[in-house]
């Protein structure tokens, strides 16, 4: 028998890589690897990284400078770079860090198999095309293991909107939706390995169009095809753009079941000076509006957005009119960065903002944003809310899972075991999670 050669995945950036690293893992599966996790013992070590900001990108370099000990004590030992920073940076990464061995990009992981033989062979191994060939359809034949309750799904990759300080359309490509009848499939193979819930992942997951049995399908097309079936309870989708929230979207928010009253709807300013700087399409009071009517279809719905500061030429009155939006939105949740220069980008060559002055924005707007999580957080006691529950807790008899709302939720001597969903009361609001009974 042959020994299996272990593979360590270190996943960074989007819940797109993280999916993305599991079908590298299966890839790699019918190479003999199987997944360690530990660098210290692995045969092939992959770092899925993220392009999106400097730091994010930096961080790779620094994590691949700490391989060399290992690499030194094992020559055998492959390094391989996947994911955006991959697709950015190509043979640069290689030149600049010559312990790696292999550089793939996110559009070429069915053809990781070659690639790792080419190592094997002690050549360097690179491929950042964005080839014709479907990847997904490629790694399909994964093995048929049990699957933690909730999973993520890729129904649409890439992006053409190009907002002026984003790297996406560069590292993920055109905008492409995948056919529906295999988004379906993959999806019934998922809830026949225990999955209950499926967030459906896209860089601008809205602007699905993928083809259906009679012609094309939107996304609420596509959602009320998986809210046919069975065993499959819960629906999320992300990233949304404004600009593709669709009717029929809004609507499946209030009549669809098993769509989760949960919405990320990213807005990145409140001002629309700086949006139309940023080329984002839409305006502070064309979002709202759009809120508006989300809520109308479903008032309970918890929005959640993300922010860019110190976008260059920001004033104070154009934060203040971010902070203003905020407060007339009033989050569920939100995500908030400082402006990182993006070689490449448009934006990237406009007068900057202070580093200072981003910084001191970015903890105005992050105390407001946590009063607002921390608001409708604590809003939930006394409620009764159903719970996925997806793993045991610190306790005996504890577990935690996922409320419809995407809030963590504890229950002590839940009797409930994994993949269960169940009503819950909540009865205490803690830092980071609920406390709950079942009822
Ligand atoms: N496709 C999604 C998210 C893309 S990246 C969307 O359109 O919403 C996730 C978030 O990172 C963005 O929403 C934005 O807030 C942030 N981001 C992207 N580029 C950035 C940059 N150059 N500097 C700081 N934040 C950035
Ligand atoms: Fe980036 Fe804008 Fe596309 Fe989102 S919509 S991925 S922020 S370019
Ligand atoms: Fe990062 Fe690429 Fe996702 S840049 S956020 S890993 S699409």
């Amino acid at each position: 028998m042959t020994v299996p050669k272990k593979l360590f995945i270190k996943t960074y950036g989007c819940q797109m890589n993280v999916y993305d690293s599991e079908r590298m893992a299966e890839a790699l599966g019918g190479q003999g690897y199987v997944e360690t996790q530990s660098p210290d013992d692995a045969d092939m070590i992959l770092l899925n990284t993220c392009h999106i900001r400097e730091k994010a990108a930096e961080k790779v370099y620094s994590e691949l400078g700490r391989f060399r000990g290992l690499k030194d004590a094992r020559p055998d030992l492959k390094i391989g770079v996947a994911g955006c920073v991959a697709q950015a940076e190509g043979e640069e990464i290689m030149r600049r860090q010559p312990l790696v061995d292999l550089v793939v990009g996110p559009q070429s992981y069915h053809r990781l198999p070659e690639l790792e033989a080419k190592t094997r062979n002690g050549d360097k191994a690179l491929d950042t095309d964005f080839p014709p060939e479907d990847k997904f359809e490629v790694l399909k034949n994964r093995p048929k293991s049990k699957r933690a309750p909730a999973a993520f799904l890729t129904v649409q990759e890439g992006c053409d909107k190009f907002c002026a300080f984003c790297v996406v359309p560069y590292t993920r490509g055109a905008e492409v939706s995948r056919p529906a009848d295999r988004i379906l499939s993959e999806a019934r193979d998922l809830v026949d390995r225990g999955v209950r819930e499926i967030t459906l992942l896209g860089q601008n997951v809205n602007a699905y169009h993928g083809a259906g049995a009679t012609g094309d399908l939107t996304l609420a097309g596509l959602i009320w095809e998986l809210d046919k079936i069975d065993g499959l309870e819960r629906i999320r989708f992300t990233t949304s753009h404004p600009n593709d929230m669709g009717d029929d979207l809004i609507e499946a928010h209030g009549t669809c079941a098993k769509l989760m009253p949960y919405l990320h709807l990213p807005v990145q300013s409140g001002s629309d000076r700086i949006l139309k700087r940023m080329n984002r399409s839409h305006t502070a009071e064309s979002y709202l509006r759009l809120i508006e009517r989300i809520r109308a279809a479903r008032p309970d719905i918890l929005m959640s957005g993300d922010f860019i500061v110190g976008f260059p030429e920001e004033t104070e009155a154009d934060f203040q009119a971010t902070l203003d939006l905020i407060e007339e939105v009033n989050y569920g949740y939100a995500y908030s960065f400082k402006y990182s220069t993006r070689p490449g980008t448009p934006a990237a060559e406009r007068p900057q903002v202070d580093d200072d002055v981003a910084s001191e924005r970015l903890q105005r707007l992050q105390a407001l944003i946590t009063r607002q999580q921390r608001s409708a957080q604590d809003a939930m006691v006394g409620r009764e809310v159903s719970v996925l529950f997806e793993k045991p807790g610190r306790f005996d008899g504890q577990m935690v899972g996922k409320s419809d709302y995407l809030h963590a939720v504890h229950v002590k001597d839940s009797g409930a075991a994994v993949g269960d969903i169940a009503r819950v009361k909540i009865v205490s609001s803690g830092a980071n999670s609920l406390a709950g009974e079942r009822v």
